[in-house]
């Protein structure tokens, strides 16, 4: 709505969009004036005429609110279900213009990128971390220039009062989830557990491992043997995998702490002749529950897999809705998830699977 290009062409922007009462990136104040409560004084003669929008407010009139994402990259299938909602929802015709940025996994180039909205003056701010460290400097510029900042998908570490909102998954419940299923199955059993953690330093990361590990400290039986990040790829899944197999002669649960690694590990179990799933000797948990992991799920070669729900954008939507309207919004918004298990298991903390189930997995 309002661009650094439209600004400069106008001498009193901020008092105009004030008068105009929109596209504001600052909650206004109580006693601000509104558009059907102008302020008392005259405006000053190079002031627009309330009647006459300067170029900006014609901007503002238009409805269009200006977002920019920075997106995390392009890692995993999870990454681009969560993506394409972003584009469908922050569309046109939806009244936004979104400036994306694929951030390649480089934590310098997100960094650029949401300074790069705060230089286009962009009305709002959405960014899923990469990692969770070193948001302050950058949270602080954004709300020095009064735009506001969504963190969506994972967390950051930074002073909540630097950002509008968090919107995202709980990953540590998520591992619990994990770690609670495996208990349930295992009933006392011994494990020996290889991870392959996602993407060093990301919320996504730290929270599966944590939960993971609350309740495998409730389990002398279980060792975790090795724990590496395989940066939730494909690749580099079956890069640690393949390293493990070389290391690890005795193991029989690989936690994946997302779709593409258990892919990535099912290859270098194959190519090892390792039998995994409810018919081999090798349990596999993942993460994500996108359409092939479940596929996979179904077809009981991945034996639990939780979900992480991609689509988060119509929560970023109405929080941007939200403070367009000068409403206060939810610090922290949860979106729910949910586990699956294989057909011939029967789990108090997942859903079995099923063909419907499948069905009803668009990504
Ligand atoms: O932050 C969400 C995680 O990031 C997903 O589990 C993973 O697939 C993605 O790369």
């Amino acid at each position: 709505m309002k661009k650094k290009v439209l600004a400069s062409l106008l001498t009193v922007a901020m008092a105009a969009t004030m008068l105009a009462g929109c596209g504001s990136k600052e909650e206004a104040p109580a006693d601000a004036p509104t558009a059907e409560e102008p302020a008392a004084e005259e405006p000053a003669a190079e002031e627009p005429a309330a009647e006459e929008p300067a170029a900006d407010d014609a901007a503002a009139d238009d409805g269009v609110i200006t977002v920019g994402f920075a997106q995390v990259g392009h890692e995993s299938d999870w990454r681009a279900a969560n993506t394409q909602n972003y584009q469908d929802t922050f569309s046109a015709a939806n009244g936004f213009e979104l400036t994306f940025v694929d951030c390649d996994n480089d934590n310098a180039a997100q960094l650029e990128a949401v300074r790069s909205f705060i230089e286009q003056e962009l009305d709002y701010i959405c960014v899923a971390p990469i990692e969770t460290a070193g948001w302050d400097t950058v949270l602080q510029e954004a709300q020095d220039a009064g735009i506001p900042v969504l963190i969506v998908d994972r967390s950051v570490d930074a002073d909540p009062s630097l950002y509008a909102t968090q919107i995202g998954c709980d990953m540590v419940a998520e591992g619990e989830t994990a770690g609670k299923w495996l208990e349930e199955y295992l009933d006392g059993k011994e494990a020996k557990i290889l991870v392959i953690e996602g993407s060093v330093g990301a919320s996504a990361t730290l929270g599966r491992t944590e939960g993971f590990n609350n309740i495998a400290a409730n389990h002398s039986e279980w060792e975790i043997l090795d724990s590496q990040s395989g940066d939730f790829t494909q690749a580099g899944g079956q890069e640690v995998m393949e390293s493990y197999i070389k290391s690890y002669k005795d193991f029989n649960v690989v936690v994946c702490q997302n779709d593409n690694e258990a892919y990535g590990a099912m290859d270098a179990m194959d190519a090892a002749g390792i039998t995994y799933g409810v018919d081999g000797d090798v349990t596999i948990i993942s993460y994500d529950a996108t359409h092939d992991g479940l596929q996979y799920t179904l077809d009981g070669k991945i034996s639990c897999n939780v979900e992480c729900n991609p689509l988060q954008a119509t929560f970023a939507a109405t929080v941007i809705n939200q403070l367009q309207a000068g409403q206060t919004v939810d610090a922290v918004t949860v979106v729910k998830d949910e586990a699956f298990v294989a057909p011939g298991i029967t789990s108090q903390y997942a859903t079995t699977m099923t063909d419907e189930v499948l069905a009803g997995r668009a990504y």
